[in-house]
């Protein structure tokens, strides 16, 4: 039998309350029957931790880390912390320093859950691949003078080969005759967006059997909301990413449904967070959506290849959505704990095929 050491983070916000949920199915599609059993550590990193220690993570935090076979993430942030200090003592350093350089985030509907497209436009469906290790999110920069004169220079940093892989993997992803869109803004921003054109032209013309376009991220935007179905596989930026996927969690109904994977293609660690952050303004209030953190459950365990448990989580969030077991951002009343205990009811209504 399989034994796979998760580490938990739960982080700050809800961060905690919606990885519990999480960890409640986890440990109900685990265990001997499943064929596969779930050693879940907790670490306990995130603001918490920096009021204690001056620091958001321990200084050996990424050894560690590596002694598992993957991470489940909450989320980081605290109102009364600068947020470029929580992210980048936390979650940044966790993709940057394990080169997790794909930020895989899949965008689908859930049966029963209202959205806010109108019918005739068609379904979303289609999956985002983000670069995570480089581009607008490199850091570098700083602001220098005062006053009227003060300025701020933040620098993006593209690489042939950041931009090869996270292509290449988003092209691994489509089947043949679907379409890969790349999402750059190569009019305006004239140096690193023209080298990302010309490197995912090259990927492109090595994968014949797949289509391919190069779209500007504005247009893009637009058609997300006109004409979502004409997607299927994404792959822009670090910053285009990770404003055109909350543009998709809007798509699918909400931000508390969407889940994404942070991975190194062909390594085994993986970091699994649902999309949205901390969310100070519900925290603590058992309003929080744990569906997103539940589906990250689902895509870690099938990145272990325990497909059948991950299906297993999957046909138990559809069956919970379909019966609009859903907290406010749904529209319905239920509570963060409430739609948990729905989903181990719905995993017990349909058990495991013992192995
Ligand atoms: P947010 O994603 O936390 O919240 C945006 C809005 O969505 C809020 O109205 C919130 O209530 C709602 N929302 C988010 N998740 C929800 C859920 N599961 N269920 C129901 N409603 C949900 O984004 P923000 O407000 O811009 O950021 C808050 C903090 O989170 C900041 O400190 C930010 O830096 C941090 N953040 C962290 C991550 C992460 O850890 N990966 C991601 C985004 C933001
Ligand atoms: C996300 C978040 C992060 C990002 C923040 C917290 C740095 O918004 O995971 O989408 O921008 O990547
Ligand atoms: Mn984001």
């Amino acid at each position: 039998m399989n034994t796979y050491r998760i580490a938990v983070i739960p982080g700050d916000g809800i961060g905690p309350e919606v990885v519990a949920e999480g960890l409640r199915v986890l440990r109900a599609v685990g265990g001997a029957d499943a064929g596969f059993s779930l050693e879940l550590e907790e670490l306990p990193w995130g603001s918490a931790y920096y009021d204690r220690h001056g620091r958001m993570m321990p200084g050996d935090a990424i050894p560690t880390l590596r002694t598992f076979d993957s991470i489940y993430f909450g989320a980081v942030g605290r109102p009364d912390l600068p947020d470029d200090l929580t992210v980048w003592g936390l979650i940044l350093p966790m993709r940057r320093e394990l080169d997790l350089y794909v930020n895989l985030r899949p965008v689908r509907l859930y049966p029963g859950v209202p959205t806010p497209l109108r019918p005739e436009v068609g379904e979303p469906h289609f999956t985002f691949v983000r670069e995570n290790t480089e581009g607008e999110y490199a850091g570098l920069g700083g602001r220098q003078g005062q006053g009227e004169y003060e300025l701020a220079v933040q620098t993006g940093v593209f690489t042939r080969r950041g931009i090869q892989r996270v292509v290449e993997y988003a092209f691994s992803l489509a089947a043949p005759g679907s379409l890969v869109t790349s999402v750059t803004k190569s009019n305006a921003l004239r140096h690193a967006f023209p080298l990302w054109d010309e490197v995912a032209a090259e990927v492109a013309a090595r994968h014949p059997d797949v289509r391919f376009e190069k779209m500007h991220v504005d247009a893009v935007a637009y058609q997300l909301v006109k004409n979502p179905a004409r997607f299927g596989v994404l792959v822009g930026s670090n910053l285009f990413g990770d404003i055109l996927t909350d543009l998709g969690a809007g798509l699918q109904g909400s931000l508390g449904l969407a889940a994404s994977a942070n991975l190194c293609p062909g390594q085994r660690l993986a970091l699994f967070e649902p999309v949205h952050g901390s969310a100070p303004d519900i925290a603590g209030q058992g309003k929080a959506n744990p569906l997103g953190a539940v589906a990250c459950a689902a895509l870690m365990l099938a990145h272990l290849g325990e497909r059948e448990a991950a299906g297993r989580i999957e046909r138990a969030m559809e069956d919970v959505t379909r019966q609009q077991v859903f907290t406010p951002d749904l529209g319905g009343s239920c509570s963060t704990h409430e739609v948990g205990d729905a989903l181990l009811a719905a995993l017990e209504r349909e058990p495991s095929q013992a192995r």
